[in-house]
């Protein structure tokens, strides 16, 4: 058999990761040699800690909060998704060289297009609700994907002002996030990239009443699945998707960079992912 391949998650705090269960699953599935552990790293630490790991034997790292963005500063290349977003979540080590990708957009369109097929993105303008690093990675995406308009709304106009000033091609107006209700009409897709509704923190609150029922609600929150979002979306007859699949997709290209392998997604992984 091959030489095992080391792999691991980097981040702070790390216990929460879903990302072991997911590469383990893939390891199994595809008969592969290789580990996958998650890996608290203190920022503080990171530059020496990764180099350590390295010299002994990792070939490729996920990244999380709190080092997406500071990870760039290491990496020899860095691909033109991460290099727009400003985020790198991927980790290749070849040659001694360390490239740095962002799989966060690719997750985020095949969510979509893998469960609403029928979903054309250039048909009209999209909410986004947040202005973080995963809506930088959204808006990355529904600029491929040819969205002909962005409503972005963010508690903290600064920051939606910011990630604007960074997208200059894109056509991005901003509305204020207490007046975030009066472009839903106007809306073919509705997105929450906040941390809004997740177990144990603030609920997002938003009427969706205005939105047209042929608009579809994602939420990237997956815990809980249902957020109040998708519940109230599902109960006004909304088509919808789930945060768990962009967890699960943005994880296949990753795989594939160090397994050459791109893994598919079953019914067996998306029940481990929920529990
Ligand atoms: P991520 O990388 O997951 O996007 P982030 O960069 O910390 O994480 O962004 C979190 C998002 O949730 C931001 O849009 C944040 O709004 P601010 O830019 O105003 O901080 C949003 N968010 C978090 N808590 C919020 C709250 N209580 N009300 C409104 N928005 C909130």
């Amino acid at each position: 058999m091959s030489q095992e391949k080391k792999l691991g998650v980097i981040g702070f705090p790390i216990t929460h990761s879903k990302s072991p269960i997911i590469h383990h699953y893939w390891i199994k599935k595809y008969n592969l040699n290789g580990s996958y552990e998650a890996l608290e790293i203190p920022p503080d630490d990171f530059t020496v800690r990764i180099h350590v790991l390295i010299e002994g034997g990792y070939t490729g790292f996920n990244v999380t909060i709190p080092h997406k963005e500071s990870v760039m500063d290491l990496c020899d290349e860095i691909d033109d998704a991460a290099t727009q977003i400003g985020a790198v979540n991927t980790l290749v080590i070849e040659d001694q060289k360390l490239i740095g990708k962002n799989t966060d957009a690719f997750g985020f369109i095949q969510n979509i297009k893998t469960t609403q097929m029928d979903f054309d993105f250039t048909q009209g303008a999209a909410c986004v609700l947040g202005a973080g690093g995963a809506a930088r990675a959204i808006i990355y995406a529904l600029a491929q994907e040819k969205i002909p308009q962005i409503f972005l709304a963010n508690r903290t106009a600064d920051r939606a002002q910011a990630l604007r000033q960074d997208f200059p091609n894109i056509p991005i107006e901003i509305i204020d996030w207490d007046k975030k209700e009066s472009i839903l009409p106007n809306a073919n897709l509705l997105v929450n990239t906040t941390s809004l509704g997740m177990d144990g923190l603030t609920p997002l609150r938003i009427d969706i009443q205005g939105l047209p029922r042929t608009a579809l609600v994602n939420d990237i929150v997956y815990t809980p699945l249902m957020t109040e979002l998708l519940k109230n979306a599902q109960a006004q007859g909304h088509p919808f998707v789930t945060g768990i699949g962009m967890l699960l997709h943005q994880a296949r290209p990753a795989f594939e960079s160090w397994f050459g392998i791109m893994p598919e997604i079953d019914d067996a992984l998306i029940k481990l992912v929920s529990e």
